[in-house]
């Protein structure tokens, strides 16, 4: 049988732990290399972040103390913040369970608002953590091919015409995701904001790695089904290219730069696993399903554990487990690297948020 250890080697990432001049990575230069990877991922994936806002502020529109029973508190508050054109404001809900002190927290980034059958409330408020809800689209469209004309990307500037580094959506949506981290540091005592994993599926867990890579104050980063883009690198793997983004109508997911790989995708300067490990040393859970052909769990399995160097050159734990492939009912907790595997297609099962939920509360606790 093929040792993990000969798989990565077939697949031949690019070494995390390596500078771009060759020199080798320690803990000394970690930061430096950091910095390299990042600048990597803007440059040719997700393009150029721009500068946190001076102040983000909310205003609650409603709340509703009757949730899940009375259990839980829901607030629907509304987070703005100025930008070079104007204040641009999106709505956040919030719910909190009103037996713990502090909870941790679950920042979601949705597809669509509650009630919806992929957010189960009440099974996470009853596991003890807060959920807040931020639907992508409230920040900016999802519309195909090249619509910057609401929301965030209206109030930076971003055109159909953008510059070949210039953001996408996806790090419009992270950094989205971001301000609303900052309204809970600023204003929300009710919640734990030293343990907040944030988690987005498929192309919302691309930009769940893209938020948590980029901003260190989140304690965890998960990513469910999020596949090439994501966490999964298309070197030697059988899911999605390029094109495929931009035939599911993609076009302004990542910076322009990143289209130029097509047909050449293993000449891409930077591999998926730079953007995994940039969430070292802090909690990251990645979790796939066996069915979900496009995502390709074996790719995100491999990527992850090829990124898992950097826990462990940095003192952590990276992934523990077995030396085979994942089988579904796998769910990795014994390092700061969580992975989970189950049957199925691609969809936030309950079984994944119970994996999540498994994973944070041996983290957490
Ligand atoms: C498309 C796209 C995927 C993406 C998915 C989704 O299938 O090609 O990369 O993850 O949409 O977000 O649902």
């Amino acid at each position: 049988m093929t040792t993990l250890k000969e798989k990565l080697t077939e697949r031949d990432y690019l070494p995390v732990l390596k500078m771009a001049d060759g020199r080798e990575v320690t803990r000394e230069n970690w930061r430096e290399r950091r910095e390299e990877m990042l600048a990597l991922l803007e440059k040719y994936s997700y393009g150029h972040t721009p500068k946190c806002p001076v102040k983000v502020w909310g205003e609650t529109l409603e709340i509703n103390e009757k949730m899940c029973a009375g259990k839980v508190r829901d607030e629907k508050v509304r987070i703005s913040f100025e930008t070079e054109h104007g204040v641009t404001s999106y709505p956040v809900e919030l719910f909190i369970p009103k037996n713990i002190k502090k909870p941790p927290v679950f920042l979601l980034l949705a597809f669509r608002p509650v009630p919806d059958r992929y957010i189960p409330v009440e099974e996470i408020t009853d596991a003890g953590y807060a959920l807040a809800v931020v639907v992508y689209t409230d920040m900016v469209n999802d519309a195909h091919f090249g619509d910057f004309s609401d929301g965030i990307a209206r109030h930076f500037g971003t055109t159909k015409d953008r510059s070949s580094e210039e953001w996408g959506k996806i790090g419009m949506w992270a950094y989205g995701a971001s301000r609303v981290l900052d309204y809970m540091t600023e204003y929300r005592s009710d919640v734990d904001v030293s343990r907040v994993a944030v988690i987005g599926h498929s192309r919302l867990g691309k930009t769940a790695l893209w938020c948590g890579a980029q901003d260190e104050r989140f304690a965890a980063v998960i990513s469910n089904d999020s596949g090439y883009g994501g966490a999964g690198s298309s070197k030697g793997g059988c899911g999605e290219f390029i094109t495929d983004f931009i035939e599911a109508g993609s076009d302004d997911w990542f910076c322009e730069n990143f289209k130029t790989f097509i047909d050449r995708e293993d000449s891409k300067p930077y591999d998926q696993s730079f953007l995994l490990a940039l969430v070292a040393p802090r909690l990251l859970c990645v979790g796939s399903a066996l069915k979900d052909v496009f995502a390709d769990y074996r790719a995100e399995f491999l990527t992850t554990l090829h990124a898992s160097s950097a826990w462990e050159l940095l003192g952590e734990r990276g992934l523990i487990c077995p030396d085979r492939m994942p089988i579904p009912g796998d769910l990795f907790t014994d390092g700061n690297v969580g992975y989970h595997l189950r049957d199925n297609l691609h969809y936030l099962s309950r079984e994944d948020w119970n994996a999540y939920i498994k994973f944070l509360n041996v983290k957490f606790k």
